[in-house]
């Protein structure tokens, strides 16, 4: 991550390396710390760690060499510029001798490994980061990023011993994915660039944007400028809770907002690229589409007479909707995917179709007649008939549509991926179909949603908790499935929808830690997963994350209770939490307060109360479990 610290005032070290490396060496020798790294915290969990005896001493005499690669590979730059960040010397190619770290493209194909797995041996000669391909180097250069102190950018070591120790990993699902809504917030350039180095750290490959929702168009289209002119921007009332902000008066100024230029799209495309990266951008139909109604209110419906206006705050239910009775909506669509597709090179675009409220519909003649003229029964058919022509008219340009999982109640081909958020049954159905499923079930996947009690936290969506741990205990594969239908199951991903979150750092608060969890989830083999070792590795990570500029959230105070019933009737207590360093006082039944410090018998009818403190300090009040 390391990457993504840009620290300014060391980005010209490089430069003294080459030419003052007596005097540098001297320097680092005088005023130089040294650090022993005994134990790794990698998240997410590799496959195989062995630890092994001994270690290797890096310095600033260690070389890097590269092996069956070239100096101007993307990634074997991308690994010499962090490499001179930490004040070490960037990758050479040529045949290294010891005190070296070594970056290999294998001789021969792993198949284990395939495309983006990796191992890192660490011996007293030599570190060797060894993969099929570059991206299995990025992914092991990651995880070694996480091998090194946190401020490893900041401070110059003169020496860092790493424990030896063998580690091969490899991912178990191969879409790991981000989502970021930019409507309901905008977020800059530079914020997603913080965002996919974030992702990069934890080994996430997928950035699926929302570009485009009621309150913001996000993306320069030519052809409909007013989508940017109009659409892109709205009064501001960030001042004001989401749920209860005062309507925009007349002619008040509209200054919140934004649009990515084309340019930058590219920029940020690039940017994602050299972190292996793909970003899928997402243009919803036929709903959540204020913006394009408020530019452009001739796709409305036949006698819908609302004046649709971007605004701050919602409005539910979303009867914003594309006339899907009038051919030039479908001109317009097109038109937008014509600039929309050749920008982004990965083979998705997600259409959205979730939400739709139809009662326009209902009432235009231009739908009706639709329906009648296609022979279809319902509304809900008339949204799968615009959602197939659309997916016909991206498929001719050989891309592939993702939905979010209403685009399941029409007739949607099974190249169709669908995007499984009304809960986990969602997806069976999906892959029982033969569609390519992305879980992303509310329950466990939305991290705009509390992540502890909501009496402590900053506002977030009402009435609604994910914890970190419930985030680490999910289980992205459906039960009830044969391997076939398994295998439809590219993964999942977490959603960040921004209704409540007006700032970068709040972005940050809400995905951290429960970023971190998910990345086990996704990446992590089952059995390489371990809830009492991510939560001792988090600790270490929130430092980490920290250290490189990121607001991590606080994570949830409220311990939790497993129990077992015993041979004699009682039950055996075991709580937990998720912050390590936090205390728990248990108290049975109106009995004072203990410290709980290991698992406890009671009566079955027993009642359980807590009280959670954290540096002495009170975090959580009295909690019945
Ligand atoms: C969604 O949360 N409406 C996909
Ligand atoms: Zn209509």
């Amino acid at each position: 991550m390391n990457v993504c610290k840009r620290n300014k005032k060391l980005l010209n070290m490089s430069g003294l390396f080459i030419c003052l490396s007596f005097m540098m060496t001297f320097l680092l020798a005088s005023c130089g710390q040294k650090v022993t790294i005994e134990s790794y915290a990698i998240i997410p969990q590799p496959v195989e760690v062995t630890m092994e005896k001994g270690g290797f001493t890096l310095s600033n005499s260690t070389t890097c060499y590269g092996a069956n690669v070239g100096q101007n590979d993307p990634t074997i730059k991308y690994i010499s510029r962090v490499l001179r960040q930490w004040h070490l010397n960037p990758v050479l190619v040529g045949k290294p001798e010891t005190n070296c770290i070594q970056f290999v493209i294998n001789d021969q194909y792993d198949n284990q490994l395939a495309d983006d797995g990796y191992t890192i041996d660490i011996t007293k000669d030599n570190i060797v980061i060894a993969a099929n391909s570059e991206q299995g180097l990025f992914y092991g250069f990651q995880t070694f990023a996480q091998m090194l102190p946190e401020d490893i950018s900041e401070t110059r070591y003169s020496k860092i011993f790493l424990t030896a120790c063998h580690i091969k990993d490899y991912p178990r699902f191969n879409w790991r994915g981000s989502h970021l809504d930019v409507s309901r917030h905008f977020f800059g350039v530079t914020q997603i660039k913080k965002h996919l180095d974030l992702m990069a750290m934890y080994k996430y490959n997928k950035f699926h944007w929302h570009l485009t929702d009621d309150h913001g168009w996000r993306i320069e289209i030519s052809k409909y400028p007013l989508l940017n002119d109009v659409g892109s921007w709205r009064v501001n009332r960030d001042d004001q809770p989401w749920g209860e902000a005062s309507p925009a008066m007349p002619n008040e100024a509209r200054t919140n907002g934004g649009y990515y230029t084309k340019e930058e799209i590219k920029e940020i495309i690039d940017y994602a690229a050299e972190r292996y990266i793909d970003v899928i951008p997402e243009i919803e139909i036929p709903g959540h589409c204020c913006a394009i109604l408020e530019a452009y209110p001739q796709l409305a419906c036949e006698g819908d007479d609302t004046t649709y206006t971007v605004q701050f705050g919602p409005y539910w239910p979303p009867r914003a909707i594309l006339c899907a009775g009038n051919d030039s909506v479908l001109t317009f669509l097109k038109d937008v995917l014509d600039e929309i597709i050749p920008l982004f090179p990965n083979k998705y675009i997600h259409i959205g179709g979730d939400e739709a409220v139809k009662d326009n519909w209902k009432r235009c003649q231009r739908c009706q007649k639709r329906i009648k003229d296609l022979g279809l029964k319902n509304e809900e058919e008339l949204q799968g008939w615009l959602i197939v022509e659309i997916e016909k008219y991206v498929k001719r340009q050989e891309k592939s549509i993702i939905g979010w999982d209403e685009i399941l109640d029409g007739e949607v081909s099974t190249d169709a991926t669908v995007m499984a958020w009304q809960g986990t049954n969602r997806g069976r159905i999906a892959a029982k179909r033969g569609n390519d499923v992305i879980m992303t079930p509310t329950e466990f996947c939305y991290f705009n949603f509390y992540q502890a009690n909501a009496e402590f936290q900053p506002p977030a969506m009402p009435n609604s908790l994910i914890t970190m741990h419930k985030v680490y205990e999910y289980d992205p594969m459906p039960d009830g499935l044969t391997a076939k239908q398994g295998a439809h199951i590219l993964g999942a991903q977490c959603n960040l929808w921004t209704e409540y979150i007006n700032t970068p750092e709040m972005a940050e608060y809400m995905l951290l830690p429960r970023m971190c969890a998910m990345s086990e989830v996704l990446w992590s083999a089952k059995s390489a997963k371990n809830w009492a070792q991510f939560r001792k590795k988090m600790a270490r990570h929130t430092v980490r994350l920290k250290a490189n500029d990121y607001t991590v959230g606080t994570g949830s105070f409220r311990p939790w209770k497993k129990t077992e019933k015993q041979s004699d009737g009682t039950l055996l207590v075991t709580l937990d939490w998720e912050i390590e360093g936090m205390h728990v006082y248990y108290s049975v039944d109106g009995s004072g307060y203990v410290r709980y410090t290991k698992p406890f018998t009671m009566s079955p009818k027993s009642k359980i109360t807590t009280l959670s403190f954290m540096n002495s300090i009170l975090k959580e009040k009295e909690y019945e479990l």
